[in-house]
């Protein structure tokens, strides 16, 4: 059912050593692996450096620990279902995590760039990652005459990009260049066709773009970032996500980055559990 070139969208990131050669592999593949990292003071620094002349933030957004996840799955839990039916959730599976663009809620203010510091991996295994690169994918698509249409589908037909019960106030495609000449592609559990007439024949493009994603997930590579290291990611182009894991010592901290080619940078720190979006359209 699906082509196994599609796995070639998957991403075993370099391991490189200079910002240059994370600049050039980010270009190249769409994500680095930089070492030597030891304080999250380091990594934001890193992180600054990186982004040189188009730098306009760079800040820890979260720790993903298994407390602080915990604390953060209680909060959306309480949430209510949607019109449509659909719930929120923090993806707390045991299993491999659903593939994303970090920062997704916020839609034009998600970061450019994320950056994963690993502190502390899980001990003795789990919590490997893995990365997708989804503009590759669409053009991917295109190779394949039974895809085609999914491809098209992806570039040119306006979608709704909101979580649950969190409206943002604009509608774009699955995958689009942006004003500043970079390409985007996203995914997240909760994307929808804008509700309305196209609606009903629109869902079923939407649910195989997601079982694409899903499909190549499942049969790509994983790689382990180990302590020190931060994966460096192009957050417009590539998706991730990480496998299940116990260790209730893991420690990785999530980092985000806006950069001059961002389509729009929020004045205030984003909140995942509750996204003010009202705020940031102001
Ligand atoms: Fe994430």
């Amino acid at each position: 059912m699906f082509s196994s070139q599609l796995t070639t969208a998957s991403i075993v990131p370099r391991r490189v050593d200079t910002v240059a050669a994370v600049r050039a592999a980010i270009a190249l593949d769409g994500a680095a692996v930089f070492g030597g990292l030891h304080t999250e003071t380091d990594a934001i620094a890193f992180a600054s450096k990186l982004l040189g002349d188009k730098y306009i933030r760079v800040g820890r957004q979260f720790e993903a620990t298994a407390r602080s996840q915990d604390a953060e799955a209680a909060v959306v839990d309480e949430q209510p279902v949607d019109k449509r039916g659909r719930k929120r959730y923090f993806d707390m599976s045991p299993d491999r995590m659903t593939a994303h663009n970090d920062g997704f809620a916020f839609g034009d203010y998600a970061p450019d760039y994320l950056f994963l510091w690993c502190k502390q991996p899980a001990l003795p295994s789990g919590g490997d990652s893995f990365l997708i690169d989804a503009v590759k994918l669409t053009r991917l698509l295109v190779l394949d005459p039974s895809t085609t249409e999914l491809a098209d589908f992806c570039w040119s037909v306006d979608i709704d990009h909101s979580e649950p019960n969190f409206q943002q106030s604009t509608f774009s495609p699955i995958a689009r260049t942006v004003a500043s000449g970079r390409e985007q592609a996203r995914y997240h559990p909760f994307l929808a066709p804008i509700e309305g007439e196209s609606e009903d024949a629109q869902w079923p493009m939407v649910r195989k773009w997601s079982e694409t994603v899903t499909h190549v997930r499942d049969s790509g590579p994983m790689f382990r970032a180990e302590a020190g290291e931060m994966i460096c990611i192009d957050n417009y182009r590539v998706l991730h996500g990480r496998d299940g894991y116990t260790d209730p010592n893991r420690e990785l901290y999530s980092i985000w980055g806006w950069s001059t080619e961002a389509v729009a940078v929020p004045q205030q720190a984003l909140d995942i559990v509750q996204p003010d979006l009202a705020a940031l359209a102001m």
